[in-house]
């Protein structure tokens, strides 16, 4: 295969027909290549949340409201009456609970504070929804959804005894309809120590609407795609959130740099008919004609959307929680072969790594296993998730070896860990070709 004697100046392919060859080769490569992915160590599966319970604490908070006066806002006794519940519940099932006060307008907001006790207290998990209603109703789906589906998760935790490799700590929120008062008030109160722990804050508001969509929030990638994943397990399409990011309380802890989370079902914004073919529903509608809203009680729920929706964020604390942040030397290898075509568009070989937390490595191990008759030809990058190109050869005339075979060192300390990564290869110069063998990232 080797050819002894090699003249440098044999002619070169037009770069129209060059072109024209590979991007078949290319894309025919990607296509039979199978993502290669090392799963960090497996994690207990979370449980079914039991729709029944949830809609027990929904029951239970348009109690509250109707005998106080119709609401569960800041400041009316029904807000304080929704935290002596939902407390009571906590305390009976092992949580550590505490009950921060501020002041706001003139009266007196809670915020309810439930922490699991175990798991590593540098690496702190939150998740919550804000407890609070507007006056002017009970406030059932905006927010007794999600802090039902939360109550609801973090009773599930006690009852399977869960052990999560990081520290758990569930929230419900006063005064966000004043403009996330609680939650500002929580992180702003909070030494700056305490909040570098939390290594990603979840939020649940409106996650019952009855003209449902299915949102996810656009901010933390693994969040993101801990949720995505989920409902992609269902079967169920969903959409980025974009009612109106920053109103609700993850914005409070977006805003000092917390990874932040989270679902959504629709507030006032219309069903567009291509929505509606993908969820039901109508069409022409809100999502919740009710919102803020007197009618805004337990009829003012979709059962599909409060179930998925509450079992979504089981999914989330049970995955998230597992801290799953890997021991060192995670291999993540793609062994499918990937042709090089000679003197021609590059070719790439993807890895997928999933699960981990943060960046990647400041000494990330990269080993490449490429057959080829003149090594020379070849450029050769790692292509990081967000499209950085790393090199990790350079072509050169008269390296007429054969092969590279390889484990290059790449300081990836500015890059997520998570996403697809690419080898990426080009064969520079006419003649000898060569193929991608295997190759591998070792976290
Ligand atoms: N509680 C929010 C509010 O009253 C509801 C809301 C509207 C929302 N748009 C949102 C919640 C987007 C999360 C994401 O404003
Ligand atoms: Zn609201
Ligand atoms: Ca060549």
């Amino acid at each position: 295969m080797r050819h002894p004697i090699r003249l440098r100046s044999l002619p070169r392919l037009s770069r129209r027909s060059a072109v024209g060859a590979t991007a078949a080769v290319t894309l025919a490569g990607l296509l039979v290549a199978p993502m290669a992915t090392a799963a960090p160590a497996p994690t207990v599966a979370a449980p079914d949340i039991p729709l029944a319970n949830v809609k027990a604490h929904l029951s239970q908070f348009q109690s509250i409201a109707s005998a106080n006066g119709g609401s569960r806002a800041h400041g009316r006794p029904g807000y304080k009456a929704s935290i002596d519940y939902a407390k009571a519940k906590l305390d009976a099932a092992g949580y550590t609970t505490s009950v921060k006060q501020f002041t706001y307008n003139g009266a007196t907001g809670y915020n309810l504070i439930a922490d699991w006790p175990g798991g590593d207290a540098n690496q702190v998990l939150m998740a919550g929804g804000h407890l609070d209603s507007v006056t002017s109703g009970p406030g059932i789906n905006d927010n007794g959804s999600g802090s039902a589906a939360v109550l609801e998760t973090a009773l599930a935790v006690s009852r399977e005894q869960l052990k999560p490799t990081k520290h758990l700590r569930f929230a419900w929120w006063g005064a966000e309809e004043l403009g996330l008062v609680g939650s500002k008030n929580y992180v702003n109160s909070l030494p700056a120590t305490e909040r570098s722990k939390i290594t990603g804050y979840l939020n649940f508001d409106m996650i019952g609407s009855p003209n449902p969509g299915y949102f996810v929030y656009d901010d933390d990638p693994t969040i993101e795609k801990t949720f995505k994943d989920f409902f992609a397990g269902l079967n169920v399409p969903t959409e980025i959130e974009t009612e109106g990011d920053g109103r609700s309380d993850h914005a409070s802890f977006k805003n000092v740099g917390i990874p932040v989370g989270g679902l959504f079902t629709g507030a006032s914004r219309t069903k567009t008919s291509a929505q509606a073919q993908k969820w039901g529903g109508t069409a022409g509608q809100a999502f919740d004609r009710c919102y803020h809203s007197s009618c805004d009680t337990t009829a003012n729920i979709n059962d599909t959307a409060l179930d998925r929706n509450s079992d979504a964020v089981a999914h989330a604390i049970w995955t998230l929680g597992a801290g799953s942040t890997p021991p060192p030397g995670d291999v993540y290898e793609n062994t499918a072969d990937v042709a090089i075509p000679d003197n021609a568009a590059a070719v790439s070989s993807p890895v997928s790594v999933t699960g981990r937390t943060g960046n990647a490595p400041a000494a990330l191990q990269v080993g490449v296993d490429i057959r080829h008759t003149w090594r020379g030809d070849l450029v050769v990058d790692l292509i990081a998730p967000d499209g950085t190109a790393y090199r990790l050869k350079n072509s050169s005339a008269n390296d007429s070896a054969d092969n590279v075979i390889a484990t290059y060192t790449v300081n990836a300390s500015a890059e997520s860990a998570n996403g697809t990564w690419n080898l990426r290869v080009q064969d520079v110069a006419a003649q000898d070709t060569g193929y991608i063998n295997s190759w591998k990232l070792t976290f």
